[in-house]
């Protein structure tokens, strides 16, 4: 069985990861390379602990947060649907035996890792297993000013996208179990962007994690410098 300590250190993966952040760092989008993958699988086992997955849950949690990112070098508008169908081809062959008893992942491993890298960034996003909505959750909160990527700040000015990650000091997201809610807190250096340029860029994101906590069982609310937002 394949666990989440194999997947950090297959080679095609760690390839495709690093082959993605190079093409997104010359299109100057924020950084989707390892940190970020990381820290997703990170946040997904995180949380898909704290909401009493089983351990094998926990662990696909993981792996479909390390992956998430990982068809990006193929195009960047369609990536989710790369990824998760490259994720398929790396290990829906190997070690199947006639009976099918030997895979690495069971067909419904498979189909839940891939559903969650596809789901990440699907705006009809359809929520039907835990992985996805805990995906979309560590993924989506992981604004910080380390994501950007350009170094001239006139540059970072001048995006909105990059002045709003570059504005964020400090993100964290945690779980309430005993009031159901999962709270992602924020500092935003507000000489750097007002609050209401937030809203424009992450109104989208934030109705995904609202969506992704629902379908959990549970409450979601953003909290940017003391204030309670949602
Ligand atoms: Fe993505
Ligand atoms: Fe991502």
């Amino acid at each position: 069985m394949l666990t989440f300590q194999d997947i950090q250190k297959h080679p095609k993966i760690l390839e495709f990861i690093n082959q993605s952040e190079i093409a997104l760092k010359a299109l100057d989008y924020t950084e989707h390379g390892l940190r970020h993958a990381k820290l997703v699988a990170r946040e997904a086992k995180n949380l898909a602990k704290q909401i009493n997955l089983s351990e094998r849950g926990q662990d696909l949690a993981a792996i479909a947060g390390f992956c998430h990112d990982m068809g990006n070098f193929l195009g960047r508008s369609q990536h989710h649907y790369w990824g998760a169908l490259l994720f398929h081809q790396i290990f829906s062959a190997k070690g199947e035996s006639a009976s099918g008893e030997k895979n690495d992942f069971t067909p419904k491993e498979l189909v839940w890792i891939m559903q969650a890298i596809s789901n990440h960034d699907k705006d009809t996003m359809k929520l039907t297993e835990p992985i996805s909505a805990i995906v979309v959750l560590a993924d989506k909160s992981d604004v910080h000013r380390s994501r950007v990527t350009v170094e001239s700040m006139e540059k970072i000015k001048n995006d909105i996208h990059d002045r709003v990650n570059y504005a964020v000091t400090m993100s964290d997201l945690k779980v309430n179990s005993v009031k159901k809610q999962i709270i992602l807190t924020l500092k935003i250096d507000r000489n750097f962007v007002p609050v209401i340029e937030f809203f424009e860029i992450f109104t989208e994101r934030m109705t995904y994690c609202r969506q992704a906590a629902n379908y959990l069982g549970y409450k979601f609310h953003l909290v940017i410098n003391n204030f309670k937002l949602l």
